[in-house]
């Protein structure tokens, strides 16, 4: 295995867990649960993303960037990122109300399943496309 498929393997792991980690934590914020303030539930999170953005780097750096390419689903993983982070912001600090604090939980994870199924699908546009049909050839 190269170090880019470690990477992605990686990288895939850090995306699961931050996932369950975002979705359990977004059930404690709407139960009002003093989980949300334990050591442990403050500190994880930030260790599982930075795992997951330093994989992606690496491995973005060893697939693509490195021969000066960049696929469109990278950039959509990119941006996605950020959008996540700030909805993910709102949901579980910033938001005012408890309506608004579920309205970006719900939102960010829908960003989250997006990007996800870019990476995995290696498009920009996973409900959209159709897959390639299977090459066929004529004889006659
Ligand atoms: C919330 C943020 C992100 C999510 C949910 C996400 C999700 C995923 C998933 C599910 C895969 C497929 C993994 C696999 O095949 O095992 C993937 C692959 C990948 N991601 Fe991300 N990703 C995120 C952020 C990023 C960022 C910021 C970058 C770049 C800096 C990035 C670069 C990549 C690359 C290079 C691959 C491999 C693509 C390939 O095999 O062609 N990802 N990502």
């Amino acid at each position: 295995m190269t170090i880019a498929q470690l990477s992605v393997h990686i990288h895939g792991l850090a995306v699961v867990l931050s996932l369950i980690g975002f979705i359990l934590r977004g059930i404690w914020m709407l139960q009002d649960s003093p989980r949300l303030k334990a050591r442990w539930v403050r500190i994880t999170p930030h260790i599982v993303d930075t795992v997951l953005l330093l994989s992606a780097l690496i491995a973005s750096y060893l697939m693509f960037w490195r021969y000066g390419v960049n696929p469109d689903y990278v950039t959509v993983m990119i941006v996605g990122l950020i959008v996540y982070i700030v909805l993910g912001l709102f949901a579980l600090r910033l938001g005012k109300t408890k309506a608004i604090r579920a309205s970006a939980w719900v939102l960010a994870i829908a960003v989250f399943l997006y990007i996800s199924a870019a990476g995995a699908l290696k498009t920009a546009t996973p409900f959209l496309s159709a897959p390639a049909p299977a090459a066929s050839v004529s004889v006659r």
